[in-house]
């Protein structure tokens, strides 16, 4: 089979002209495993990281890239009952789904793509999806009417929390930094959006809360965003530390945490789901397939790329030039 392959760490870091196609042998599933051929594989901010090591999960070299994909069931183990071949299924693999093939534990991270979806719209659910659901609904408990203020809103994760904080009825603020990515996080279920290079979110958020400020704050963002939140947020807000895309952690003072009574929540889906699973795990068996088949959090795909050009595709992310997600399509 035809893979993308990282064999040496980039550096300086958020190089992605590591990453080759190579000729790799089909994986073998075992009694317990499904063999799946991909349709589409999508790119996360982690993807990135992992070229230079620089995130939490470091994959011995050389390894497959790519966090989440779609494609259909080619075979099997003996043991397995809940999957058939032919069967299309969404798939969450700690790496290696930048493949045309991929070994996946039957009872592990798939699901049935919904209806109508294309695989590379499957290929982009996964992690948006259970990030923003265990953000949103386990750590913050987001409540209809809540003021719900997203950063990072135009990227795969930030995305998300936009259409399931809409869907949950919250009151939806979305941040970024582009007008044109913006008009679309807007269309995806944003009620308000502010570019922060025109204009400032805790102003604005200030404004459109009549002082109040937001309930909830999701933030992939990081470092000084993350510090300027905590004047932006509402008496007994929860805040989300879900990722650091600008860089680095956030410096909070704990004074102003004890003086507006915040929570500050950490959030580590896949984490949560190897931890807790089954309880915590169902949640994500049984809920996420069914928000999905009513369309909520179907993602936004700006931008395709054969395999063969799967730099191009992580290129696009570092470039800020991605709205949603961008997806590596795999040859047939
Ligand atoms: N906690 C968890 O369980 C979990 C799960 C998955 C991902 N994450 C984390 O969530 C974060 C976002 O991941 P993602 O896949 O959604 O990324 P993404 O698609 O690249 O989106 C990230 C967004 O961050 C904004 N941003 C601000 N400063 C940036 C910078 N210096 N470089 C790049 N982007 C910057 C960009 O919006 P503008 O250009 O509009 O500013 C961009 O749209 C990452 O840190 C990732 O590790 C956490």
């Amino acid at each position: 089979m035809r893979a993308v392959v990282c064999d040496r760490l980039s550096d300086p870091p958020g190089d992605p002209s590591v990453l080759k196609v190579e000729e790799r042998p089909i994986p073998q599933p075992g009694p317990a495993d499904v063999l799946i051929k991909v349709g589409a594989a999508s790119v996360n901010f982690p993807d990135i990281l992992m070229l230079s090591a620089g995130y939490q999960h470091k994959p011995e070299l050389p390894f497959i890239p790519g966090m989440e994909g779609a494609g259909t069931v080619t075979a099997v183990g003996a043991g397995v009952t809940t999957w058939r071949t032919g069967d299309k299924l969404i798939f969450g693999v700690r790496p290696g789904a930048m493949a045309q093939y991929v070994r996946v534990a039957a009872s592990g991270n798939l699901m049935r793509l919904p209806e109508g979806w294309s695989f590379a719209e499957g290929s982009a659910f996964r992690v948006g999806a259970t990030t923003a659901y265990h953000s949103l609904i386990h750590r913050a408990q987001l409540k209809r009417g809540n003021v719900l203020l997203v950063h990072g809103a135009s990227g795969g994760v930030g995305m998300a929390a936009v259409q399931l904080g809409r869907h949950l009825g919250a009151r939806v603020i979305a941040t970024g930094g582009d007008d044109a990515r913006l008009a679309v996080v807007k269309a995806n279920g944003a009620d308000d959006v502010v570019n922060y290079r025109t204009a400032d979110f805790v102003t604005i958020v200030k404004e459109l809360t009549e002082g109040r400020g937001a309930d909830v704050i999701y933030d992939p963002v990081g470092g000084e965003v993350l510090e300027r939140s905590i004047r932006a947020a509402a008496y007994g807000a929860r805040l989300l530390v879900v990722g650091f895309t600008s860089g680095g952690p956030s410096k909070i003072m704990s004074n102003h945490v004890l003086i507006k009574g915040l929570s500050i929540l950490g959030v580590r889906a896949g984490e949560t789901i190897r931890r807790h699973s089954p309880e915590l795990g169902n949640d994500y068996v049984e809920e996420l397939p069914r928000l999905a088949g009513l369309g909520v959090m179907r993602p936004h795909i700006s931008h395709r790329f054969p395999m063969e050009r799967a730099a191009d595709a992580f290129r696009a992310l570092i470039d800020r030039k991605v709205v949603g997600k961008a997806v590596i399509e795999m040859p047939t």
